[in-house]
């Protein structure tokens, strides 16, 4: 049984991205960013981001049928992103998955973009087999989030057990590039510059106690720059490495404890962070070390992408979770209670 073939839309901020799946298997992802548009203004301007998605959507959908060789009528069920995200960025997908919906009299799935972000891992692409994890330890690491998760069923039972107090770990490295001159996202600007850099040359605070389950990035941020500030002699990639190890040993230490404690075999890692040369490294090593498996997406699947809403909407309906209303309401802020919208 190849499963459903499914089309998933995602526009939750700066990315307009359409993926295709058959069951598991990614047959098109398609993605058009507003990025340089935004970089001027060092972050994601909400009203530039809505009217991007507005003009790219239906040429991103066109090739995304393009690319999996499919046409609409062929289709069994659409997803969108419903949640979390920028309101107006959100309200452009889900008016189109509903209209695409209403107009082939196929089910429609909001779903929720972090557990999203989660079943791309499931993924089958380039002879990389997806994950055939079910119950996981989840580290979810992004623009707006940072939470450790405990995975029961990806399409109905997430439960966090820690998250970030303040910021996000995706905008503490686009917040610190920023303090270094690096373009925007900060995230690969960072990653590349520490490759250069002595990540033992500043020792930046770790946040909260070791003990706690919780995440807090700001103190590092001033710790940073502080550091700037009183070092006229200040080598930007030893700052940037030593930050990245700052970040990346905090979320992996938490999400090794929690294993530890809860005896899960697995830990999944996924979001933009993901993409992290340095937290894969750190990851990879420690999972070996602890014997147990590490499940995560290619690089090019970490940041914001439709494969991702296709591959939970697929496991959704596979599932036999229940579509959801044709009109559904979008949310700017949303936990993982609601993985598919009623
Ligand atoms: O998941 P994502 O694409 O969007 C959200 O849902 O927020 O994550 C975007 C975040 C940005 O903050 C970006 O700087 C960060 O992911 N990011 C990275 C890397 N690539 C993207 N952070 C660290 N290292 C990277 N290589
Ligand atoms: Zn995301």
């Amino acid at each position: 049984m190849p499963g459903p073939l499914v089309i998933g839309i995602e526009s939750s901020c700066d990315e307009t991205a359409i993926g295709i799946v058959r069951g598991r298997e990614l047959l098109a992802n398609i993605i058009s960013s507003s990025v340089d548009e935004h970089a001027k203004f060092g972050g994601v301007v909400p009203e530039i981001a809505s009217r991007a998605h507005l003009e790219s959507i239906l040429g991103v959908l066109q090739n995304a049928l393009n690319q999996a060789d499919i046409t609409l009528a062929e289709v069994d069920a659409f997803g969108v992103t419903a949640g979390p995200g920028l309101i107006g960025a959100l309200l452009v997908g889900t008016s189109t998955a509903a209209g695409l919906a209403l107009a082939t009299g196929k089910p429609l799935y909001g779903v929720n973009h972090l557990a999203a972000h989660i079943a791309v891992d499931r993924l089958d692409q380039d002879g990389r087999v997806g994950g055939k994890w079910e119950q996981a330890i989840g580290l979810l690491v992004s623009g707006g989030h940072s939470s450790i998760l405990q995975i029961n069923d990806l399409t109905r039972e997430v439960i966090t057990m820690g998250e970030t107090i303040d910021d996000a770990a995706g905008e503490a490295f686009d917040k610190i590039a920023r303090i270094l001159e690096l373009d925007f996202p900060g995230g690969p600007a960072i990653d590349r510059l520490a490759q250069s850099g002595d990540e033992s040359a500043i020792a930046f605070p770790r946040g909260l106690a070791a003990d706690s389950l919780n995440f807090s990035f700001s103190g590092l941020k001033t710790a940073v720059s502080r550091y700037l500030a009183q070092t006229p002699t200040a080598v930007k990639a030893d700052v940037a490495a030593s930050f990245q190890l700052a970040v990346v040993e905090v979320l992996i230490d938490r999400a090794f404890r929690v294993i530890a404690q809860t005896g899960h075999e697995t830990l999944v890692i996924a979001g933009g962070v993901a993409a992290n040369s340095r937290l894969r490294a750190l990851a990879t090593s420690r999972a070996e070390a602890a014997g147990i498996r590490l499940q995560i997406p290619p690089i090019g699947l970490c940041t914001d992408n439709g494969a991702m809403v296709a591959a939970l909407t697929s496991a959704a309906a596979t599932a036999g979770v229940a579509p959801s209303q044709p009109a559904l309401a979008a949310l700017s802020t949303t936990d993982l209670n609601r993985i598919v919208w009623p």
